[in-house]
């Protein structure tokens, strides 16, 4: 998926995977990771998403990773921050209180602002990628973060002839080639949630299911 493919989503207003509400497995599972108050969690492909306010709201610094200037613009005023805007590098860098989010391509963020950084939150990022993508995307994770680093990364599956992405089918094979060799992966949740994606259905899929990982870098 190209820039210009998520500009003209969010120019058109269709982001159906915007979520009104936090995210339940991230309200069940982050308590697990035991990521210590302080800690910077890097959420790459962040959206909008209401995530970053609940992240901050544990105490947490938060670097969200997006794309779209519109998309970052709308998660200040509908959450009536006023940000602080920055230039690094080919970022956009926009700062209230804990959350900065660094508005640019995710692939060409360097590891210096991740210095810190000891944890990930994956909601809709890795699926959101095609297939030689996400072999990319796990691999810039395996360079900006280090051993010890906690994640939580939620995926879906599906059949992928079904239906076309984004999002994108990842089997839990994928997922273990993709990130199996730098992090330890726990499955802490399975769902079949077809039943409630009525999109899905009428296009066809007749499987589909979510899984939360717990990640930790080794
Ligand atoms: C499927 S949405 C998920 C957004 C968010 N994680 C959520 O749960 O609502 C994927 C987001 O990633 C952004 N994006 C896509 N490619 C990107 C890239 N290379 N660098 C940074 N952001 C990207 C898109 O603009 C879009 O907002």
């Amino acid at each position: 998926m190209e820039p210009k493919f998520w500009r003209e989503r969010w120019a058109r207003n269709q982001i159906g995977f915007h979520l009104p509400q936090v995210n339940a497995y991230l309200q069940r599972h982050w308590p697990l990771l035991a990521v210590a108050e302080g800690s910077k969690v890097l959420v790459p492909l962040c959206g909008k998403s209401l995530d970053l306010m609940w992240l901050a709201s544990q105490g947490l610094r938060v670097l969200g990773v997006e794309l779209s200037e519109q998309a970052v613009e709308a998660f200040f005023s509908e959450q009536n921050l006023t940000p602080r805007i920055s230039e690094r590098g080919v970022f956009k860098v926009y700062q209230a209180g804990l959350i900065e989010i660094w508005c640019g391509d995710f692939f060409a963020l360097g590891a210096e602002p991740l210095a810190d950084c000891t944890a990930l939150y994956d909601r809709a990022a890795l699926i959101a990628l095609p297939p030689l993508m996400r072999v990319q995307y796990a691999e810039h994770l395996n360079t900006l973060l280090r051993p010890g680093c906690q994640g939580l990364l939620i995926t879906l599956d599906y059949e992928q002839m079904q239906k076309a992405g984004p999002p994108f089918a990842v089997t839990d094979e994928e997922v273990h080639k993709l990130l199996g060799e730098r992090w330890a992966l726990e499955v802490l949740q399975e769902q079949d949630i077809l039943g409630e994606s009525w999109k899905f259905v009428q296009d066809g899929v007749t499987r589909l299911e979510e899984r939360a990982y717990r990640l930790t870098r080794v």
